[in-house]
């Protein structure tokens, strides 16, 4: 959703720069682009398209100034107020084009602020919320003695959320950047500084950067020094840079025609990454570090309750199911989006678990806000290093699974499962029966995950036999159950078939309705104490004509009897089960969808990173 991108530097490359951080933020799903820069004569050029940022690059390779510019700010807009259009993509100016600026967030008192400028003789162009902002900058340079001071004030009009960029030419040696829940990295370098939604769009220059929290501003200069004031306490703050701790490559497309198959094809690394080093099979123990400075409140804890959105919340439910049996430590999953409005009572017994990939779900964090003054411990499952919620939560465990860039998760929600699975069995504290053998599965389970990948061709076909159906159904039971829920996104979000999930036994309390030869059911049936029950439901699919394909366990023989295709995954402990349910799940949705002729890795109208509510 939404991408800023800026640059200012002493090079004359600001819109190369900008052009290729917008692009390495695509994956976060967007509709127009645009970017704005100072010319030689220091006036601001904007420039805007509708569809890629390739699109804007082929524009700008027209414009000749555009080669040698030096201060630029840029971005990806995701539709929130008005349509995609050129006049509704960033940035956005004042009157006279002397103050310019892109957004990422929703300003939610935008429509009295633009009544107010306008009553004040302001004329608008745009339907974006956006639009306000230089504007009000504007109204306020009348006020104040200083530039920066009209940009401050202007902040603090502002509610929502945002992560904004300034540049003015009036000014032409300083860009001006605040966030307000929404995120921005600056990119430290000699005599040039970056600054972006992620740090995927400055990594390829600097590996230094500074996160800003809310309510920061921070003032970029061309030669390469800055400042950073909490605008609210009216404080300069001293932030020690962080060292990024991956390269330009990572997010790279190496050989693979889309980036959903080559994160599928990560699995076994990423089991390896989120393992590393905290799995002690010697001695039987699970090392996580991120969980120490809270290890005595963790002694304590009597109920977990897990909040995240979309893949992340499956990841969730599975992780219900491990700690419950695990750790035996009673564990709800809620949406995050419905978690902040609900009135429910906490003791402080209570552990808040926010799970989320990107670290940056607008949903999720404002869930952990909710709690903040609640006296509940509140951790983090986050694979984005250095992301809003990794940095709000007490402690934390990091996925390590690297760059995500694919809009459907795929590896992140195996490193999740994966970490999940690790705090539940270091909750347990070693007294599951379940402890050992698990432990030792998952160091099994990236070959396991190699195993499956080279099924890749038999996927494929099931996936072109089924391509055409418009309806699915997924089923599963236990932890089976989370998987069916995960595999019928999948198949949404890539393929945009209908898919609905249900836990195997609800089947006859409705959804056997729907049942006939036009509507498949994906049953999750691997070996586990519940596969009879699961057996009985496919028969009773079978029974109205429903085509079954069953995921079932290597070695198994009744499925298939059953069914009228089947994949296999190699044996593992139900409990570990979902990891390679998941991924045969994710190859599945990435087959169909391309057999459809999708844009796999960019599905309409989703996006990456939820930024907004
Ligand atoms: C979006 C993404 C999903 C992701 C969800 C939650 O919908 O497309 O892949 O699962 O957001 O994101 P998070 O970054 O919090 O895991």
């Amino acid at each position: 959703m939404c991408g800023i991108v800026g640059y200012i530097g002493k090079t004359q490359k600001g819109a190369d720069i900008v052009l290729d951080g917008l692009a390495a933020l695509e994956y976060r799903g967007y509709d127009s682009a645009g970017l704005a820069f100072l010319d030689k004569s220091n006036a601001i050029v904007v420039s805007k398209q509708v569809g890629r940022v390739q699109a804007l690059r082929t524009a700008l390779t027209q414009t000749k100034t555009a080669l040698s510019t030096s201060t630029t700010i840029g971005q990806t807009r995701w539709a929130t107020h008005g349509a995609p259009s050129i006049t509704n993509a960033h940035p956005h100016y004042n009157a006279d084009r002397t103050i310019t600026v892109v957004h990422n967030g929703i300003i939610e008192n935008h429509q009295e602020l633009r009544e107010h400028l306008e009553d004040k003789g302001y004329k608008f162009v745009s339907d974006t919320d956006t639009e306000v902002i230089p504007h009000l900058i504007d109204y306020y340079t009348h006020e104040c003695k200083t530039f920066g001071q009209a940009v401050e004030k202007s902040l603090g009009k502002l509610r929502g959320a945002y992560a904004v960029l300034v540049m003015t030419s009036k000014q032409p040696d300083t860009l001006y950047a605040a966030r307000l829940s929404s995120p921005l990295v600056i990119g430290i370098k000699k005599d040039a500084i970056f600054i972006a939604s992620d740090a995927t769009a400055l990594i390829e220059h600097t590996k230094e950067v500074v996160y800003l929290n809310d309510y920061e501003l921070a003032t970029l200069k061309q030669d390469g020094t800055y400042t950073v004031k909490d605008y609210k306490r009216s404080l300069y703050i001293n932030r020690d840079t962080e060292t990024l701790d991956y390269d330009a490559q990572e997010s790279n497309l190496g050989n693979f025609p889309h980036y959903m198959l080559k994160e599928m094809h990560e699995a076994p690394d990423t089991i390896r990454m989120a393992t590393s080093g905290r799995i002690r099979l010697q001695n039987n123990t699970v090392k996580l570090g991120g969980l120490e400075s809270v290890a005595d409140q963790l002694k304590y804890i009597d109920r977990v309750v897990i909040v995240a959105c979309g893949t992340s919340y499956y990841a969730g439910l599975v992780g219900e199911y491990l700690i419950e049996e695990l750790a035996g430590i009673p564990v709800e999953v809620q949406l995050a989006s419905e978690f902040k409005y609900r009135n429910e009572p906490f003791s402080r017994g209570t552990a808040i678990v926010a799970i989320s990939q990107s670290g940056e779900t607008a949903d999720t964090i404002a869930a952990l806000k909710k709690v903040e003054n609640y006296g509940v411990l509140r951790l983090g499952v986050v694979n984005a290093v250095g992301s809003t919620i990794a940095r709000i939560t007490d402690a934390g465990v990091y996925c390590h699974a690297g760059p995500e860039q694919a809009v459907a998760s795929t590896k992140a929600f195996i490193a999740q499962v994966t970490v999940l699975t690790l705090i539940a069995l270091h909750l347990s504290q070693g007294k599951s029966p379940l402890f050992k053998p698990i432990l030792n599965e998952l160091a099994a389970l990236p070959a396991k995950t190699e195993a499956i990948l080279a099924q890749a061709e038999a996927i494929k076909k099931l996936a072109d036999k089924y391509k055409d159906y418009n309806d699915f159904l997924f089923i599963g039971r236990t932890y089976g159950y989370p998987c069916a829920h995960e595999g019928a996104l999948k198949l949404k979000e890539v393929s945009y078939i209908h898919a609905e999930a249900y836990a195997a036994g609800e089947m006859k309390h409705g959804p056997l309705a729907m049942i006939d030869e036009s509507f498949p059911t994906l049953a999750v049936a691997t070996d586990s104490p519940v596969l009879e029950k699961t057996l009985s439901n496919m028969q009773e699919i079978k029974a109205r004509k429903g085509k079954i394909i069953a995921i079932a366990s290597e070695g198994n023989t009744s499925v298939k009897k059953l069914a009228s295709d089947v994949l296999y995954i190699p044996e593992s402990p139900e409990q570990t089960q979902p990891i390679l349910i998941a991924l045969v799940e994710q190859l599945f949705a990435y087959y169909v969808a391309l057999a459809n002729g999708h844009d796999v890795d960019r599905p309409r109208n989703l996006a990456k990173s939820v930024t907004v509510e």
